[in-house]
């Protein structure tokens, strides 16, 4: 069987300038532009195999097992058209074999469970775009495969690169000034360090899709956030990261997530995505930068929060052991879930009076990781399809 087959994974990224707006539904343009840390996929990750076959008869996608279906006109359907266009453009350039006339059976796994919380659209739609690319052996740019991932979710054309990612906004209406630059690769920063506290939830929270939509109808704050905070933001955190300044990187990430949170809540109805755990982990962190810059130290930690309760830590890598002690020491995780790192007394001049030790399990669990690479081409020993094209 002659098989055309191609498997790649895909990081996670988390923004410190928050995306939360389109000015395009449909092709997913965004109100603002936006930036992002790419996370390490040696720790969180979407591995995805498509392969094509002139005996298939339809497009197929399995998500972690089990089949989803690709409703006509869905942001699904719109990448596998958009792949196949920029394959024919190979074709009919180069003379390379019409496969993209064939049908594509995609399989995908994320590493992580969808159930604690974190993003996972993003590095779907990354590494549903790379292994298609792969498979056609596009010589498209990442850039480029960017215009495409957003269309599937907005914030996976960040996922396209490594390291400290810039989502351009764009002013074209047909969005072909919309997508991903590196700002700078991992090895600039490779210091930058994150602690992911998986925060226990039982209410379903608003979609980012529809709750960013309700934002644009009613939010007059968001008109603000657009025109006179975010340029500015981005101009000054790229300038942050490109000089290695850990205090301005780490106060505009927290000023950007009280922008996107207050904006939230701005709406009508509001919109509350951080409860009351995600709150106490601000006034630890805040805490923790206080005692630091009292006496005369650096800031050490960012927190930041998408459309959920998890916080998403920034810190340079020496100070992490201490983050996750005071973490753990705040917020204990059951036996089971505990990081090996030790239970060291709490960090000079911290004041301990100020947030209350809650009890176990409010943070279920920590997930530490750091600055990643960009998508990788895996070899047959990943792929996730058989020879017939099903699931392994
Ligand atoms: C809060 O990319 O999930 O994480 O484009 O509708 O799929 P759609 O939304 P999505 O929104 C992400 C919002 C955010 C901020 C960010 O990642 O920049």
């Amino acid at each position: 069987m002659a098989l055309y087959q191609a498997t790649t994974s895909a990081p996670v990224n988390i923004a410190v300038i928050k995306y939360w707006g389109k000015r395009d539904t449909k092709l997913i343009l965004p109100t603002n532009s936006s930036l992002s840390v790419t996370l390490d996929q040696d720790d969180l990750k979407a591995t995805t195999t498509s392969q094509t076959d002139p005996s298939f008869s339809k497009d197929r996608l399995w998500l972690n097992g089990v089949e989803e279906e690709i409703k006509p006109g869905s942001r699904l359907a719109t990448c596998f058209e958009e792949m196949r266009r920029l394959r024919r453009k190979v074709e009919q350039s180069q003379g390379e074999p019409a496969i993209s006339q064939w049908f594509i059976h995609v399989a995908s796994f994320n590493n992580f469970p969808t159930a604690a919380g974190l993003a996972s659209s993003a590095a779907g739609f990354a590494a549903l775009v790379s292994s298609i690319a792969a498979l056609y052996k596009l010589p498209n740019s990442p850039s480029e495969l960017s215009l495409i991932a957003r269309q599937g979710s907005g914030s996976a054309c960040r996922s396209l690169f490594g390291g400290f990612v810039a989502w351009q906004a764009g002013t074209a209406t047909d969005g072909l000034d919309s997508y991903a630059v590196e700002v700078a690769p991992r090895e600039h920063w490779p210091e930058i360090s994150a602690v992911i506290c998986v925060v226990s939830d039982h209410k379903k929270g608003t979609s980012s899709t529809a709750g960013m939509q309700r934002t644009v109808e009613t939010s007059t704050l968001l008109q603000h956030r657009i025109k006179e905070v975010v340029p500015q933001r981005m101009t000054n955190i790229t300038k942050a990261i490109k000089d290695r300044d850990f205090d301005t990187f780490a106060r505009i990430t927290m000023a950007d997530s009280n922008s996107f949170h207050a904006v939230a809540l701005d709406t009508e109805p509001p919109i509350f995505y951080m409860n009351d755990v995600s709150r106490a982990i601000v006034n630890l962190i805040v805490e923790y930068n206080r005692a630091s810059t009292a006496a005369g130290g650096p800031l050490k930690a960012a927190y930041t929060y998408d459309a959920g309760p998890n916080a998403v830590i920034y810190a340079l890598k020496e100070h992490i052991p201490e983050i996750v002690n005071l973490v753990s020491h705040y917020f204990p995780q059951a036996e089971s879930a505990r990081s090996p790192l030790g239970a060291e007394p709490l960090p000079a001049g911290f004041n301990a009076n100020i947030i209350v030790k809650h009890d176990v399990g409010a943070v279920k669990n920590l997930i530490l990781t750091r600055v990643g690479d960009g998508p990788r081409v895996l070899g047959a020993e990943a792929s996730l399809l058989d020879k017939t094209g099903l699931p392994l």
